[in-house]
């Protein structure tokens, strides 16, 4: 009997929230994750955690923002795996305020986590991880549903957003033929450290407590409560499948009905 061979995923920003629902979950299916993040402390203790559990997971300190982290990151997944199948840019900031008062430092700041990232970390799969060659590939953005509307106070944020929207179609688009396809997930509201800390700078902005910024926007998602990480890994996982192939170049939100569209 052939013995199939372990596929080998990439997730950026594994070491939190949705990242790291979804190393573990494209581990249980039975890929070898190469996971990255900033703080060196925080990759090896994930990675440790996720080995303790049976799943071949490993970890390297990875900053989206520096493309010299990127090369290095993606080169020690080829050294230690072989060629790359799937690739989920997970990595991300929020970042907003008063638009006038929006420094440049900000600004660049949120764009190069959230967006130059994303095409300086597929770049560097396609052109040195393998993937082309493999006759079929996965890239998995995760967006926002804030790539899709506008958000209040959030305008550096959602223009980051909707630009790995815009780039996932086109770039879905070009690859098609290759056998790689490329989506974006984009989450509404997501129970993570990330959410707190949105909840936070708004209620500083609105001069209220978190726990009425909470309700608010409960009150907005039809579902009346906000998503898991693990609801937005599962459908990283299904988009990771081989039953996905002919879903490509799509923006597919995972947010209780907060946005139909
Ligand atoms: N939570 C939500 O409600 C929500 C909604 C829509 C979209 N999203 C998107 O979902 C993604 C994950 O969000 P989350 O809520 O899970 O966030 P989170 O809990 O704050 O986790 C963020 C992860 O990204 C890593 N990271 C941040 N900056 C990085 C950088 N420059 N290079 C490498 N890694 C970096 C963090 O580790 P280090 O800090 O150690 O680098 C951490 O592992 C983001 O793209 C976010 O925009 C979230």
């Amino acid at each position: 009997m052939t013995q199939h061979t372990p596929r080998v995923a990439l997730v950026t920003g594994a070491t939190s929230g949705i990242g790291l629902a979804t190393a573990r979950l494209l581990a249980e299916q039975g890929h070898r994750v190469l996971l990255g993040a900033r703080t060196e402390s925080d990759v090896i203790a994930t990675a440790k955690s996720l080995r303790n559990d049976g799943l071949d997971v490993e970890g390297q300190t990875l900053d989206v923002r520096d493309t010299a982290s990127i090369v290095s990151f993606v080169a020690a997944a080829v050294e230690r795996f072989g060629a790359i199948d799937v690739l989920v840019n997970n990595a991300g900031r929020s970042g907003g305020g008063v638009t006038a008062e929006i420094s440049d430092e900000l600004w660049d700041d949120v764009i190069d986590t959230n967006l130059n990232s994303v095409f300086r970390m597929t770049r560097a799969v396609l052109s040195t991880g393998h993937m082309q060659e493999q006759g079929r590939g996965r890239i998995i953005n995760v967006a926002s549903t804030a790539g899709k509307q506008g958000v209040v106070l959030g305008a550096p944020y959602s223009a980051s957003k909707h630009g790995v929207v815009g780039f996932t179609k086109a770039l879905g688009n070009e690859l098609a033929p290759t056998g790689i396809t490329v989506n974006a997930v984009c989450p509404g509201y997501v129970e993570t450290p990330m959410a707190q800390r949105v909840r936070q700078g708004y209620a500083a902005a609105y001069e209220t407590t978190e726990e009425a910024i909470l309700t608010k926007f409960q009150a907005k998602i039809p579902l009346g409560r906000y998503s898991t990480p693990e609801e937005v890994a599962g459908l990283i996982g299904y988009l990771a499948s081989d039953t996905a192939a002919s879903l490509t170049s799509q923006a597919l939100n995972v947010c209780g009905g907060l946005g139909n569209f």
